[in-house]
């Protein structure tokens, strides 16, 4: 009999985790009802139709049905409320903004500015400043040293570090309701999506999700700074829902915990959704597979972990009791793993319904790269635009092959920068309802914890409304531009020159890039025009010829006129294309971890190389 006792456990949990929101009272009849007996029946002729083979007990079971039906129910929810908030967005972003000044309107900030008194949007937008993160760095040192209630009046919980692509890695607040919003606004919305759109998920299926534990380290008056990143490590509630279990979140490595997640994977034939925040981590732990396959199905045919795993005595055996000698699934594996890579995904988890990841931006080329490869025929879903700023907005049509995501009203109070005034002083801003369809805008936003008006340094493009709100996708960063002379070349604009070389490039794949001007090369490449400085990591290609390499300076100026034009007038020089070793960026990438003291979940990688160390670094990996 103590069924009945996981089950309350699991709704008061369910009930915690809503409970959150003050404005929604616990479902506590609803939670009664299904404590019912006859809705435990029906419960389990439901939970039973939707396992797929797997063996896993009965407890695991049920509290995963459960925390999938409260999500579910809390996402319906959150839905209706998002679809209300478009109808009238006016209200809301100005009901958004002035709650917030109101609740710091007591800081020394607020009081500097005066928030008490700002009553409308106007206001604000005369009597505060653009900001970029200068003009916060000083009060974060100080919040980072224990002054309280400087810029908000929540206890920050922790520091996020950004991944500065655009340069030094900037640090920025993180308060409680950072966490809570994110769930409700983001996660719980983009599961509502995903079940529509996929009902196939709709299953008592495990995910898989690639996720590292951060490390921390503390501010001088103890503030955790870090990453920011959320589940599983705040939710352990949830870990039913993965393969990993939970002693493998505890591994400080993050190759060891890859291992962990792919083994406790690939033991399970079930699998229904892979999931990590970027589709890069999805892209290196598949490559760490075709790496390590052999090991893994060794350690599933001994019910052992790999002693080549640095593990805690304790963790080793608590992973070790979860596992028993399965020479079946070892001898299928190894077969499927003898037949290659292409597709190996839905071989090995043949109900496997969907890659959950964010594959637009800088992660665009992971996508691809994966559906071409490790995970043909497996859909994806990239559900959300969020920056270490918070989140932005949520993808509501993931069948849509063009990631486009509505912004969030009650997330942010967003502003607009067209494309033309960026340069200006002190431009004049549009608001959610004004702007433009097919116009590109840098998003200037006002969030919960702390930043007023702050230039994201993300520019997007209005692709259409929903209701009255914006509908975005995501151009480039604007720190992440090639201009030598002025020109300005974007990351799209850049990666689609790049994409057309590479099929000029018989047999050649591409595997990853970044440039960096000629500015920043110093003495390493000797004087001349400047230029751009390009790495690509290929697979199928050893060498490419010199006449192969300008293609990619041709393609380019095909897509640039501007970019065309200072070629021809010879004020830009030709384009310096190196070859790296295989591997190189995956190095590159954890040193630029280390420097920027960012995570594997919220890395992203810089596609324009701001620090000559990064591109001395390649420039030692270049092959030919
Ligand atoms: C700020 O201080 C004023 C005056 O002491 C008070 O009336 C107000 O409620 C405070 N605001 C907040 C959000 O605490
Ligand atoms: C950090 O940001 C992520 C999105 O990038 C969000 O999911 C999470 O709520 C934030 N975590 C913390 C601890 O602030
Ligand atoms: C607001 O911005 C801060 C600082 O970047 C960020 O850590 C947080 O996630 C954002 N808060 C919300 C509620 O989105
Ligand atoms: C690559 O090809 C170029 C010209 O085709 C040749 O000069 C060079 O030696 C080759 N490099 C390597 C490492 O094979």
């Amino acid at each position: 009999m103590y069924i009945p006792w996981v089950l309350l456990a699991i709704l008061c949990l369910v009930c915690a985790i809503i409970g959150h929101n003050q404005a929604m009272p616990p479902p506590l009849p609803t939670a009664l009802g299904v404590c019912s007996l006859a809705g435990m029946a029906l419960l389990w002729r439901d939970v039973s139709s939707k396992m797929k083979g797997g063996k896993r007990s009965w407890s695991s079971l049920l509290s995963q049905y459960l925390a999938v039906k409260g999500v579910g129910w809390l996402g319906r929810r959150q839905r209706k409320t998002l679809e209300a908030d478009t109808l009238n967005v006016k209200r809301v972003q100005e009901e958004t903004l002035l709650q917030r000044l109101h609740k710091n309107e007591n800081t020394s900030y607020g009081k500097q500015y005066d928030f008490s008194s700002i009553k409308d949007i106007d206001v604000f937008r005369s009597r505060h400043p653009i900001t970029t993160y200068e003009h916060y760095r000083e009060l974060i040192r100080r919040i980072a040293a224990g002054e309280e209630k400087l810029i908000i009046a929540d206890k920050p919980l922790i520091l996020a570090m950004t991944s500065g692509t655009s340069g030094a890695s900037a640090m920025l607040l993180s308060t409680k309701d950072t966490n809570s919003e994110f769930f409700l606004q983001g996660v719980a919305v983009c599961l509502d999506a995903m079940a529509r759109a996929f009902p196939a998920t709709d299953s008592l299926q495990r995910t898989t999700k690639f996720f590292y534990s951060p490390t921390f380290r503390q501010s001088e008056a103890g503030i955790p700074i870090g990453p920011n990143s959320s589940t599983p490590a705040s939710s352990r509630h949830m870990l039913n829902l993965y393969t990993t279990p939970a002693p493998a979140f505890e591994v400080p490595s993050e190759k060891d915990t890859l291992y962990l997640h792919l083994l406790f994977a690939l033991k399970d034939p079930s699998v229904g959704t892979l999931e990590s925040n970027f589709a890069s981590t999805v892209f290196y732990a598949f490559s760490a597979l075709q790496d390590r396959w052999q090991e893994l199905v060794e350690d599933i045919e001994r019910g052992k972990v790999s002693s080549a795993l640095a593990l805690e005595p304790a963790v080793r055996s608590s992973l070790e009791a979860l596992m028993k000698p399965d020479t079946e699934r070892a001898a299928q594996l190894r077969a499927l793993f003898q037949d290659g890579f292409r597709g190996i995904a839905k071989r090995l988890w043949p109900h496997l319904h969907l890659v959950l990841a964010v594959d637009s931006g800088s992660n665009q080329i992971y996508g691809e790269m994966l559906r071409e490869n490790y995970c043909q025929g497996v859909p994806f879903y990239s559900p959300f635009y969020a920056a270490t700023e918070g989140l932005i907005g949520v993808n509501l049509w993931p069948q849509e092959p063009n990631r486009r995501y509505l912004l969030c009203p009650r997330s942010m109070f967003c502003e607009f920068l067209p494309e033309s005034v960026l340069e200006e002083e002190a431009p004049h801003t549009l608001l959610m309802e004004e702007v433009t369809e097919g116009q590109n805008y840098e998003l200037i936003i006002t969030n919960a914890s702390g930043l007023f008006r702050y230039r994201v340094g993300d520019i997007v493009k209005v692709v259409g409304f929903h209701n009255q709100c914006p509908i975005v996708e995501f151009q480039y960063r604007r720190g992440q531009m090639l201009s030598v002379r002025g020109e300005k070349v974007s990351e799209a604009l850049f990666l689609d020159a790049l994409k057309k070389a590479v099929t000029l490039w018989p047999g050649a794949q591409l595997v990853d890039y970044c440039c960096a001007e000629s500015g920043i090369m110093g003495d390493s490449i000797g004087g001349s025009d400047p230029h751009y400085q390009v790495f690509v990591e290929l697979k199928g290609v050893r060498n490419l010829s010199e006449e192969q390499r300008y293609r990619l300076d041709i393609c380019l100026q095909q897509d640039s006129a501007v970019y065309r034009s200072f070629r021809s007038k010879g004020s830009i020089g030709s384009m310096r294309v190196q070859l790296v070793a295989q591997g190189a960026f995956k190095e590159l990438r954890e040193h630029m971890m280390a420097y920027s003291n960012t995570s594997p979940n919220t890395f992203k990688m810089h596609r324009v190389l701001r620090r000559k160390e990064y591109a001395d670094f390649l420039l030692g990996k270049t092959v030919s």
